[in-house]
């Protein structure tokens, strides 16, 4: 389906995800003059707007999101606006919206739609689609998560989209894809000969995966107590970071190629019990020197009452293949933590033989193993620590110390521009691009390793521990690796 749009309507056009990202990652593009020069925005959701009302809306949500500098002139990207009111929930109105479509430019380009709205609309809204003749051969479909709640309400929804597209024009966000140092971390290991012969259990003893959040619930009560750090973080952004650190290298760096590899890897996640999962809830702590109130007083304030939902969790992870047989993946995320940082920690087995007992170390400790660390935000670093020798004369031995080998990538690359994820994923679905999104049956394959922990979560009655805003989670998660001999990396 190769095919440029140059029309791209948005459901869900007043809503947070296209205030705070899509307007913005739009003008951004725009700016730099990345956009088809034809593109026209048409942007639909219930409130009762015309363009220039849009068009109102758009200049404030650019003004809060995006920086001065990366705004360009405004006034070219709010022309490309229109707006149409539409309840999606009923056939009605689809018809004007086409209508709506039509004039907002030419029809020989292709069309893309992106669906920012809540998943229990993309049946009806799709329905509407179909009836106005809106999913013919030139149109994407693109959809925002959550792509349902479990294996079968994804599956549900998957299968209301495919009745109206194929696969090939299906394009489903996992905005991690869009970060750049997510994406990095496939040049790192298959633009290297360094990596791949190392990258195995022979001498990686285990992974971990951080992604810690300083912000708590943030005003979305109803939709994050339903769904839980598990479902919220692991399920997708997690497991997409998990795939590409263990796939088998892709034969090219194309959307079949790269799905391909990691899909297995998703298949091979072992089924976790229990005992191989932590789960937290915060209580009133301090976030960035700040007293913050605890989830429970945050549900109450909304007229909530206690809950079971997790907003940590930490999971040990196996991926079954010959190539991870018997290397821990130690996944972590949660709400309310003392930074925000995500980061891959690679860790490798010590030296199988040390020539240096007896020598006098630094730390006391031993020769320390090597790591090597994945900064993804908000620091972009890549850093190898190696055993190096203090310089010097000392008289009883060879000292040696942990030094680190360190990319840090805005040195690296000083003209580089901070993007947001969005950018990059809103103009591969424009040209068509899919290889930064998720193909149905990696999404299915990731709810179905998730249920398999709701289950066991269900059949054990696990209730979350607490812990204090502010910290790193409950105790449990620190027994979940000093079991193993192992301490997540601070
Ligand atoms: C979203 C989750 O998918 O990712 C949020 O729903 C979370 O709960 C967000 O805060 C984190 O994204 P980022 O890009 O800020 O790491």
């Amino acid at each position: 389906a190769q095919f440029a749009a140059e029309r791209l309507l948005l459901f869900g056009a007043t809503g947070d995800l296209s205030r705070r990202k899509l307007l913005p990652s739009l003008c951004a593009l725009d700016a730099e003059g990345l956009l088809p020069e034809k593109l026209k925005i048409i942007g639909t959701a219930r409130s009762e707007l015309d363009d220039a009302g849009f068009r109102d809306m758009a200049r404030a949500a650019l003004e809060e999101f995006l920086p001065a500098d990366r705004r360009g002139g405004m006034a070219g990207f709010l022309n490309r606006l229109s707006y149409q009111a539409l309840d999606a929930s009923t056939l009605d109105g689809f018809d004007e919206l086409a209508a709506k479509i039509e004039d907002a430019g030419t029809t020989e380009g292709g069309l893309a739609i992106f669906l920012s709205t809540a998943p229990s609309l993309f049946g009806p809204t799709i329905a509407g689609l179909e009836k106005a003749g809106l999913t013919g051969e030139k149109v994407r479909m693109c959809l925002e998560k959550p792509l349902g709640t479990d294996l079968a309400s994804s599956a549900q929804i998957n299968d209301a989209v495919a009745a109206a597209f194929p696969e090939e024009r299906i394009f489903r966000i996992d905005h991690y894809l869009g970060k750049e140092t997510v994406q990095n971390l496939l040049a790192l290991r298959f633009a290297n000969i360094l990596f791949e012969p190392i990258w195995n259990s022979n001498v990686i003893e285990h992974v971990q995966i951080t992604v810690a959040e300083t912000v708590g619930l943030e005003g979305r009560v109803g939709f994050y107590d339903d769904a839980g750090a598990l479902r919220d973080m692991v399920q997708n952004h997690m497991l997409q970071l998990l795939a590409l650190v263990a796939m088998e290298p892709p034969t090219s760096f194309d959307a079949t190629a790269v799905r391909d590899e990691k899909v297995k890897v998703l298949r091979a996640l072992r089924q976790v019990t229990a005992s191989e999962t932590v789960t937290g809830q915060y209580r009133a702590g301090a976030s960035n020197g700040k007293a913050v109130p605890g989830y429970d007083e945050e549900l109450a304030e909304h007229g909530l009452g206690e809950s079971q939902t997790e907003t940590f969790t930490a999971i040990k992870a196996h991926v079954d293949n010959w190539r991870w047989k018997g290397v821990p993946f130690y996944l972590r995320t949660g709400k309310r933590m003392p930074q925000r940082v995500t980061e891959i920690l690679v860790q490798f087995r010590s030296v199988p033989h040390s020539i240096f007992e007896g020598q006098k170390l630094k730390t006391g400790a031993g020769l320390q193993p090597n790591h090597l660390l994945i900064e993804i935000q908000p620091e972009e670093n890549i850093t190898l620590s190696l055993m190096a020798k203090v310089p010097g004369l000392d008289e009883d031995g060879v000292r040696l110390r942990e030094v680190p080998l360190a990319i840090t990538m805005p040195d690296a690359f000083a003209e580089a521009q901070r993007r947001i994820a969005y950018e990059r994923l809103l103009l591969d679905l424009i040209k068509g691009d899919q290889t930064l999104f998720v193909r149905r049956d990696e999404v299915e394959a990731q709810w179905n390793w998730i249920d398999g922990i709701r289950a066991e979560w269900e059949l054990h009655r696990v209730k979350p521990q607490t812990y204090t805003a502010g910290s790193w989670g409950p105790s449990g998660a620190i027994a979940l690796t000093e079991r193993d001999g192992v301490s997540w990396h601070e």
